[in-house]
């Protein structure tokens, strides 16, 4: 699955640079990809593909991708100094920090359009699960509820922590689910409720790192949803609290996959991440 979601990624990339692609965005392009990202939603959209009967693995491969093309563009431009200024990302320096903030921007703009120009490219296959797959990924991503929206919450004066969140990281998690399923062309909507909690369940562990972890432990700036004052489950609920939120999140969405021939795979699978997400020391004091 790993391979799958890295193959359809270079092979994405290589078309975009076929020809004259200015060099220094083309390098900005794949610092942005190719530096050490978990995958965890193109991985989970190649589950969720693979419990539905993965039918049309080069459209499923391709929302895989674009998913995480998206996300990658969407981490450049959260770095930069407008939005979270920060120097690092994935223990390496952060694309502007690299290459600078003009080609940071491009390079997230660049990845934005690649990601919908795989998704059409991939869709003259199933042409009739291409307008749902476009709809839900562009979901995942824009306004009034994707990303897009998430990081406008943090120009306004009150950001609701649920509409934040949700915004921010669980839109692009339920984009995964839906995209997965509809590229292997069954029911989207039974995958919708996974994905919202998982996106939960992440955005509680990342508060959760981002108060108790370092940077070195992180690969990223430490501390910054209280130096930025960015709503947080931390804020709210405390340590542990927080944590008894993830744990009761990762049940939830374990509770809310559906009967499929690989629901016990899924299972399986997002107990081994929620393993991963709590902070070591988390769970010790727990236990
Ligand atoms: C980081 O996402 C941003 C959040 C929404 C929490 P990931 O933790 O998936 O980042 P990478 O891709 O592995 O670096
Ligand atoms: C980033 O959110 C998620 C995006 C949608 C860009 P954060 O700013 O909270 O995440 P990190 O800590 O930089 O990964
Ligand atoms: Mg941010
Ligand atoms: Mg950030």
């Amino acid at each position: 699955m790993a391979q799958r979601v890295e193959i359809a990624l270079e092979a994405a990339v290589a078309r975009a640079e076929f020809g004259a692609a200015p060099p220094l965005l083309s390098a900005a392009v794949r610092h942005a990809l190719f530096s050490g990202g978990a995958r965890v939603r193109p991985q989970l959209a190649l589950a969720i593909a693979g419990a539905c009967g993965d039918d049309q693995p080069a459209l499923a491969d391709a929302a895989a991708a674009a998913i995480e093309m998206l996300h990658c563009a969407s981490l450049a431009h959260d770095d930069l100094p407008c939005f979270d200024n920060a120097a690092t990302r994935r223990g390496r320096p952060s694309v502007h920090a690299l290459y600078g903030a003009p080609l940071a921007v491009l390079a997230g703009d660049a990845l934005i359009v690649m990601a919908f120009e795989v998704l059409g490219r991939a869709g003259a296959a199933a042409p009739a699960r291409l307008p749902p797959l476009l709809a839900t990924v562009a979901r995942g991503v824009g306004m009034p509820s994707g990303i897009v929206a998430g990081q406008a919450w943090e120009s306004e004066p009150v950001a609701p922590v649920e509409a934040y969140h949700s915004a921010k990281t669980g839109a692009l998690f339920v984009a995964a689910t839906m995209s997965g399923a509809i590229a292997a062309g069954a029911d989207p909507a039974p995958w919708r409720r996974l994905g919202e909690k998982l996106g939960s369940a992440y955005q509680v562990a990342d508060d959760l790192a981002d108060a108790v972890l370092t940077e070195a432990d992180l690969g990223k700036p430490a501390g910054q949803d209280a130096a930025l004052g960015r709503p947080s489950v931390v804020t709210e609920l405390g340590l542990q609290g927080a944590y008894q939120r993830l744990k009761s999140l990762v049940g939830e969405a374990v509770d809310s996959i559906p009967a499929c021939d690989g629901a016990q795979v899924l299972r399986d699978l997002v107990q081994l991440q929620a393993t991963r997400l709590a902070p070591k020391s988390l769970t010790r004091s727990a236990a």
